[in-house]
């Protein structure tokens, strides 16, 4: 792998031991994947933020880690609610290390806004065909497949490798002939709302890390697409998707159809709605969470009209990003009024605070996924109709 003077010096350790052990991150996994090059990045989003992901290992390592982010660095979700963790019920020792971890990000220059949805904040803007280096998965999906920037699934410690260096190591899904599509994927019925993140779970299964390009009947939106996005990196690792006439990849190189092929017949999304009916638990719910990924202003939006007029009988979240929440806070009061909460910096899975229910509610492939594994809770799938539906049950 060629590196030029400067990254050489670098590796050698004349510019400090933390921008060392950073360039010593990007060469090796340079040198592993087959990178020619070292190549310039405009943003990294540093995945491994949540004390209950990462633990004292993972608080260790950061402190001891000095220097400054040479590009716009931002953190995924935390642990809590930076500022309402008491009301979630965070233990203060937990709160403690939490405050801890993002003080040492802060401390190497990195934006303390924790977000699973960056490309929503402002000032942190991202395009098409731009090079990043982002690690939280939905995150990722969303950047390669709808906006068409370049980035691939970086683990916590290799972006902030790349936010120190300001450069990642040039393979994966920076190179165009890694990005065309190889299994093409045939849904031949409507889909609305929670159906792209059920497809996504489905169909995710079955491509793992592969690229896929989907074959749709009509037009999924962004916030549909950010869905199907998040729940293929979670049932399967896929960090590039294209939709056929849609996504700008799909629209600027015309791909031809892989002879591979995979369809999904109606059956199969509807199985995944009776997921923790039929097929899974039969527990009780009691708890209900929206904003997996964080919400969009489009998603508050809709939440807060479907909730006007109604009470919340059980515990709800809907999680979205501190900046977000800001820029909107009536539909934050509108939707608090229903007695739901709105939670910031945090989410349902990273969060210590779910663990102590039995069964929840949600309308995200991802959550769906996950929240079982990660949180040792049941979880069920629904429409965010069916789940303001369940939440206000009683009342
Ligand atoms: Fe975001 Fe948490 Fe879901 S990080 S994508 S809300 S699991």
């Amino acid at each position: 792998m060629y590196l030029t003077k400067e990254e050489e010096k670098t590796l050698e350790g004349e510019y400090g031991e933390t921008l060392r052990k950073a360039m010593e991150i990007l060469v090796a996994l340079g040198e592993i994947y087959g990178a020619d090059s070292l190549i310039p990045v405009r943003s990294a989003q540093i995945a491994g933020v949540s004390y209950k992901t990462i633990g004292d290992a993972g608080l260790e390592w950061i402190s001891d880690l000095k220097g400054k982010a040479r590009i716009p660095a931002i953190l995924n979700p935390a642990g809590m609610d930076m500022m309402r963790w008491q009301e979630m019920g965070i233990e203060a020792d937990f709160a403690k290390k939490q405050q801890d971890i993002i003080a040492a990000y802060e401390s190497l220059g990195i934006r303390t806004k924790c977000t699973c949805t960056p490309y929503y904040l402002e000032g942190f803007d991202v395009g098409y065909g731009d090079h990043l280096a982002w690690s939280e998965s939905s995150a990722v999906c969303y950047a390669n497949s709808v906006i068409g920037a370049r980035t691939n699934r970086e683990g916590g410690p290799s972006a902030l490798s790349a936010a120190l260096v300001g450069k990642t190591a040039n393979y994966g899904y920076h190179l165009e002939e890694l990005r065309e599509p190889v299994i093409s994927v045939t849904v031949g019925f409507e889909l609305s709302g929670a159906d792209y993140g059920a497809l996504g779970y489905v169909a995710g299964k079955v491509i793992g890390n592969r690229v896929p390009i989907f074959y749709l009947k009509g037009q999924p939106s962004e916030d549909e697409m950010k869905s199907l996005g998040a729940a293929l990196a979670a049932s399967g690792a896929v960090a590039l998707y294209h939709v056929e006439g849609i996504t700008p990849d799909a629209i600027r190189y015309k791909y031809e159809r892989p002879d591979e092929n995979l369809t999904i017949e109606k059956e199969q999304i509807l199985e995944v709605y009776e997921t923790g009916k039929s097929g899974g638990s039969s527990l009780d719910t009691d708890i209900i969470t929206l904003g997996c990924p964080h919400c969009s202003p489009a998603e508050l939006e809709n939440i807060a009209g479907l909730l006007a007029g109604k009470q919340v009988s059980k515990e709800m979240w809907v999680c979205t990003s501190r900046e977000v929440a800001g820029r909107y806070p009536d539909l934050v009061k509108d939707i608090e009024k229903s007695g739901a909460k709105v939670v910031c910096d945090t989410c349902m899975v990273v969060s210590p605070a779910t663990n102590n229910y039995q069964c929840m509610m949600v309308n995200s492939g991802k959550a769906l996924a996950y929240v079982p594994s990660m949180c040792g809770v049941a979880s069920r799938y629904g429409s965010i109709e069916e789940c303001i539906r369940e939440a206000v049950h009683d009342n």
